[in-house]
């Protein structure tokens, strides 16, 4: 029985990827073993009936024995103990939700609705590394695949809406904790039987400007607010999240020629769904229903919304689609900048899509492949 190593599963996303393999059933066929970096002997996760010893994750010879490791740990750990791994030649399948690996020239990253002929063709040529991509350009991908496997994208342009579960469990807090804040301040206020909406604003803004709110993650408010700078900066002007969106796209889908891709990466006040507002220059004017069957048939979980007010409010919102894997799309309409310019809007669960639903995945298709 193949066994399988299983790194970061307490963390944000790893939680994520253990209530997703139990609700797909998905721990069978492979023994698992639990690991942690700080509390190696205490007791693991319950999977089934059966309650797993932590092992310790930084041990490279009880690593070296198992045929795959799931990491969800975050790149500092990967960036020490994967290269200690190969250099013990050790040949194991490493599946990875860390952005560490993602650039090597022999890692894929892995996105399998949209990329799974690529997985395939690495799976045979003998590609043992398999890396998450960026949350923002897997839900990109996830939207738009219909209009990529049709060779349609001549370039997009993608502004950003980003949820602060993309920061971190400890953003997410800080966010509520935020909002909690700024809803004290002004309670008296709204206690009132009538309050002037600019007499709300000006205590508002002067308790985001007073220092007060906690901002130890975020750095400054992002409740009633937004932070336009996502990730390290480039020396183009670009942020690292930026830059990603060429870089990983043309990596998953191993284009022939490159497609450009830029926009502007911002946070904002969303819990943990990442939204994103497409310009998309085709390369000939397709008609509208001609666009929106490809959207749709791409794979299971798009969903192509109607370009109404009802829908979009009711389908294409983050609160409609936290903890859901459905990836809608919609405000699908023609520009008028001209016909080959199209908008779309999609909206999707980071923490699923993009992040711990292409892992559990890609351990699936290589129990699978290994057979
Ligand atoms: N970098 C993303 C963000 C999340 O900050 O929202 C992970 O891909």
């Amino acid at each position: 029985m193949f066994r399988v190593g299983f790194v970061g599963w307490r963390g944000m996303v790893g939680s994520v990827l253990m209530q997703r393999m139990k609700e797909e059933n998905a721990f069978k066929g492979f023994e698992p073993l639990f690991f942690s970096t700080s509390q190696v002997g205490k007791s693991g996760p319950e999977v089934g009936s059966e309650v797993y010893k932590l092992q310790d994750a930084f041990d490279v010879s009880i690593l070296s024995e198992l045929d795959i490791i799931v990491s969800c740990q975050g790149s500092g750990y990967t960036e020490k103990v994967y290269p200690e791994l190969r250099k013990n030649s050790w040949q194991g399948y490493w599946i990875d939700s860390s952005s560490k690996l993602r650039m090597e020239d022999d890692s894929i990253i892995i996105l399998d609705p949209v990329n799974r002929d690529v997985i395939n063709k690495s799976l045979a040529s003998g590609i043992r590394s398999y890396i998450g991509g960026n949350c923002t350009v897997s839900l990109m991908l996830m939207a738009l695949s219909g209009l990529f496997k049709n060779n349609c994208i001549e370039w997009i342009s993608s502004m950003t809406y980003q949820a602060a579960s993309g920061a971190g469990a400890k953003n997410m807090i800080e966010l509520v904790k935020q909002m909690s804040r700024l809803s004290d301040s002004v309670k008296d206020l709204l206690d009132k039987p009538s309050v002037a909406a600019l007499e709300l604003d000006s205590a508002i803004t002067e308790e985001l400007r007073k220092g007060v709110l906690p901002v130890d993650e975020f750095k400054v408010p992002l409740a009633a607010s937004l932070i336009p700078w996502i990730d390290s900066p480039k020396s183009n002007g670009q942020t690292r999240e930026e830059w990603k969106g060429m870089a990983e796209t043309n990596k998953i889908l191993q284009t022939a020629e490159e497609i450009p891709v830029d926009g502007i990466c911002v946070r904002i006040g969303a819990m943990r769904c990442h939204s994103q507002g497409f310009t998309i220059k085709l390369k000939k004017d397709i008609p509208i229903d001609e666009i929106e069957g490809m959207l749709g048939e791409a794979h299971d979980w798009v969903k192509v919304v109607p370009n109404t007010y009802e829908d979009t409010i009711s389908k294409l919102t983050p609160a409609a689609v936290s903890g859901n894997l459905n990836i809608p799309v919609g405000r699908i309409r023609k520009l008028n900048l001209g016909p080959e310019y199209l908008a779309a809007f999609s909206v999707g669960d980071q923490l699923l899509w993009g992040a711990a639903e292409p892992i559990w995945r890609m351990l699936r298709i290589v129990l699978e492949y290994l057979g």
